[in-house]
């Protein structure tokens, strides 16, 4: 297994180009099923997920080809098409990697009237149940029973529009059902609906395909069935959890780093939180530059909620970086039951934390000293980095094949900015 290796303490300075965002890639990748018509996408991100959900489209019967994508964007351009499926069911070997491709459901049920989906399974992160997503469709007629670990679900006569109101707000839920939603006959309304910005990412380029979709981004999506989509072409969303790590660099090392190919907006619950820790922001139209200089962070407390809150998916990272803050601080995880396990591994690095329930209490300290660590989920492995760009010595992060999953090419990125970090193959 590779390892990565950080000579902690060197002086970051630079620009990070961001990359086309994951949690957007796939799900717009899975609305090429609903379509006969062939999709390109580009700012297509270089990730282990990207590559599972490409395997598992092509054993559906989806053609898929990668291109080069353009040298600002640095991503890849994607061209899937969906012409003949010659299958209805994701398999558990491809599901169990990824949970995002228990996604393929919606789009699945849809177009075929038919889809077999393997159940994902729990994940570090917490049981993560898919009760929503099959309660959205059975609201919308679909017949659906568990058989073998695999969701059938099946329409007569396919589906129909229907009114949705959500128990909790599901990300993926919200995907499925509003992809599901757009050949089903009627209109569909989804109530307390997910608001981050890869569901108004998905509804822009579905509308592209001739869907019609009103209100994502807001907690009530409206969608008109239609009886065909076509091909389209899209642009994937910049990625805002690689863009608020990186900010969470920045704060750590003093910077000014610049990132850039954004959009500001979507990370703009991290950057309140980094100001409040002492970092100066500069904003700009698709860039922001950080910096901190002097003092010591100051401890911000947190808590994770659904978007526009502090992302869960920034709560390991912003952790890390509280380990130096001058005082105590609070970071509150409300999203996933179990997402702490860094907490044991940031200790290696001389970090005073401790659990009590959902919160985590960080008493920050003045120095951190390199150790050897192990990732445990990716945004947990993207906190091992943070605090190892910090720590005194040389860290070896093990496992990393879990930020492999989400971050596309970080040691290239930092060492563009002056990190001493690289990547020993096993
Ligand atoms: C997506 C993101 C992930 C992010 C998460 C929350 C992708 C590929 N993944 O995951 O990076 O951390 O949103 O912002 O975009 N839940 C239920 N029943 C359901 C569905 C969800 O109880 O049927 C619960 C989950 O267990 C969790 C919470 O709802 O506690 C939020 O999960 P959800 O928004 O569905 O996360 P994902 O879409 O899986």
């Amino acid at each position: 297994m590779d390892t990565l290796h950080i000579k902690g303490g060197k002086p970051l300075t630079g620009t990070i180009p961001i990359s086309g965002a994951k949690n957007a890639a796939l799900p717009l990748m899975t609305a090429a099923l609903l379509t006969d018509g062939e999709m390109h996408f580009e700012n297509v991100p270089q990730l282990t997920d990207v590559r599972t959900l490409i395997r598992l489209l092509t054993e559906l019967g989806c053609e898929a080809e990668v291109g080069n994508g353009s040298e600002e964007t640095f991503g890849k351009s994607l061209r899937l098409k969906a012409e003949t499926i010659t299958s209805t069911t994701a398999p558990y070997e491809l599901v169990s990697q990824m949970r995002a491709s228990f996604w393929v459901l919606g789009p699945l049920l849809g177009r075929f009237g038919e889809a077999r989906v393997s159940l994902p399974g729990g994940c570090a992160i917490g049981a993560r149940p898919v009760d929503i997503y099959i309660k959205g469709l059975q609201a919308m007629g679909a017949d659906i029973e568990i058989v073998d670990g695999y969701v059938h679900a099946t329409t007569k006569g396919g589906l129909k529009g229907a009114n949705f109101r959500s128990s909790l707000v599901s990300v993926g839920a919200t995907h499925t059902l509003m992809m599901a939603a757009t050949l089903a006959d009627g209109e569909t309304v989804l109530e307390n609906a997910a608001r981050e910005p890869e569901v108004g990412d998905l509804a822009k380029c579905l509308n592209a395909m001739g869907a019609k979709i009103e209100g994502a981004g807001t907690e009530t999506i409206r969608i008109e069935g239609v009886s065909k989509l076509q091909g389209t072409r899209h642009p994937v969303l910049a990625d805002r959890i690689e863009a608020g790590t990186f900010a969470i660099v920045a704060a750590m090392m003093g910077g000014p780093i610049k990132l850039t190919g954004l959009v500001p907006e979507t990370i703009e619950a991290a950057l309140s939180a980094l100001r409040a820790a002492g970092a100066d922001i500069e904003v700009g139209e698709d860039w922001v530059t950080v910096k901190r200089e002097g003092e010591r962070l100051r401890p911000v407390n947190v808590v994770t909620e659904v978007y526009p809150g502090f992302p869960t998916d920034l709560q390991a990272q912003f952790m890390s970086l509280m380990t130096l803050a001058d005082g105590p601080s609070e970071i509150v995880e409300r999203i996933f039951e179990n997402r702490f396990m860094h907490v044991q591994e940031l200790a290696r690095f001389g970090a005073d934390i401790s659990l009590h329930g959902d919160m985590a209490l960080v008493h920050g300290v003045e120095r951190l000293t390199a150790a050897p660590v192990m990732a445990s989920d990716l945004r947990a492995s993207a906190a091992l980095i943070i605090a190892a760009l910090a720590a005194e010595g040389e860290t070896i992060v093990n496992r990393v094949y879990h930020l492999d999953r989400g971050f596309e090419r970080i040691e290239e990125k930092l060492s563009a900015c002056g990190a001493e970090i690289w990547r020993e193959k096993a």
